[in-house]
């Protein structure tokens, strides 16, 4: 399949791009490189010795959109494009509200103009808001917490009822959890601008030298350490689910949805300690206090995902400890 993937060159975007390749699809990017570069696609090359096509627009621009439609007979859209930092979000929520709503009504008109009928969204585990149980599972009560969150709601409610609407599209919305790890070949990986504000960059930063010390936030949860809880999904297991999931879309009609985790919860001490075994190193911690906003415990019942989809992660904390090292030691400065 022709696949379209907005914010192609990010962090699951192009791990996403490696494995369509891999799986004989032809995947073409569009992203405005706000929060990415474009030498992701050299490393694209280097790894699948493939070309991948470059559109540089922003998904917001409807003219632009509807000319890449105009030159490319596209079966698939994987939106991943958006504006993705919490606290950001409670700073500028209106910028947070145009941008990742704006672009997901964008591409809706256009690829109805054209008639694509295929769209799957990266959406967030952060849509269960504060959980009354965990695992999570699809039909729990959902409910946000940061303007950013509210974003991916509200494009899971744009998307349900614009396939409601129209009896040929079909949506697949993927509920992420916490990706980490990189590519086993350590040319592409995370790439964060600043300091990072999500747990595994911030480790592998200390552990380059460019950071002093990880905070850890809060280590009084109701948790087996105390420390907060999360499901950490290796981001090429997670890319997988994508080809699953265009796969899926184009031979279903309605929409779906998938919580894409492994199931498990590990601590913040739990990441910690085993990246420090794995990749024989030292991370110096403190404890800080909770962070406002995390909750304790956040896994996915994955059971739908294998179930439906026939897929289920495959990599393992040892594996994701390692690649996230592997990526941030061979480069200390990201793309850059
Ligand atoms: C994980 C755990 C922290 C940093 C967020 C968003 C979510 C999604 C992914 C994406 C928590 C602890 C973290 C640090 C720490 N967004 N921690 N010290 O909060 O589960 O999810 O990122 O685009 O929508 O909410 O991920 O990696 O920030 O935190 O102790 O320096 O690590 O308290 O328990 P989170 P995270």
């Amino acid at each position: 399949m022709k696949v379209l993937l907005t914010g192609g060159a990010g962090y699951i975007g192009s791990h996403t791009c490696i494995e369509l390749i891999k799986a004989g699809h032809t995947p073409i990017i569009a992203d405005n490189f706000d929060n990415s570069c474009p030498e992701v696609l050299n490393r694209i090359k280097e790894i699948t010795g493939q070309e991948v096509r470059l559109y540089e627009l922003d998904v917001c621009d409807g003219e632009a959109v509807d000319r890449m439609f105009v030159e490319n007979d596209f079966d698939a859209v994987i939106h991943f494009a958006g504006l993705k930092a919490v606290g950001e979000s409670c700073a500028v929520p209106l910028r947070y509200y145009r941008n990742n709503l704006d672009s997901t009504l964008t591409l809706l008109e256009v690829m109805k103009k054209y008639g694509v009928q295929n769209f799957v969204f990266s959406s967030s585990a952060t849509v269960y808001g504060v959980p009354e149980r965990v695992p999570l599972v699809e039909g729990m009560p959902t409910g946000c917490t940061n303007p950013y969150g509210w974003t991916k709601l509200m494009n899971e409610q744009i998307l349900t009822d614009a396939s409601a609407a129209d009896s040929g599209l079909s949506v697949v919305l993927l509920r992420y959890f916490n990706p980490i790890g990189a590519h086993e070949s350590g040319r592409i990986g995370e790439d964060p601008n600043g300091i990072p504000n999500n747990l595994m960059p911030y480790i592998t930063q200390v552990a380059a030298g460019k950071l002093k010390e990880l905070g850890v936030f809060g280590n009084d949860y109701p948790t087996h350490d105390g420390t907060g809880v999360r499901d950490y999904i290796h981001v090429v297991d997670l890319a997988v689910a994508h080809v699953k999931a265009i796969d899926y879309a184009a031979a279903h009609k309605g929409t779906e949805i998938f919580n894409i985790g492994t199931g498990t919860g590990y601590s913040v001490l739990d990441i910690v300690n085993t990246f420090m075994r794995v990749n024989d190193l030292v991370i110096p911690y403190s404890i800080k206090p909770r962070r406002p906003g995390d909750i304790a415990e956040c896994y996915a019942d994955p059971s739908k995902a294998a179930e439906v989809l026939g897929w289920k992660a495959e990599r393992g904390l040892e594996e994701m400890c390692r690649d996230s090292w592997n990526w941030q030691s061979h480069n200390k400065n990201g793309y850059k």
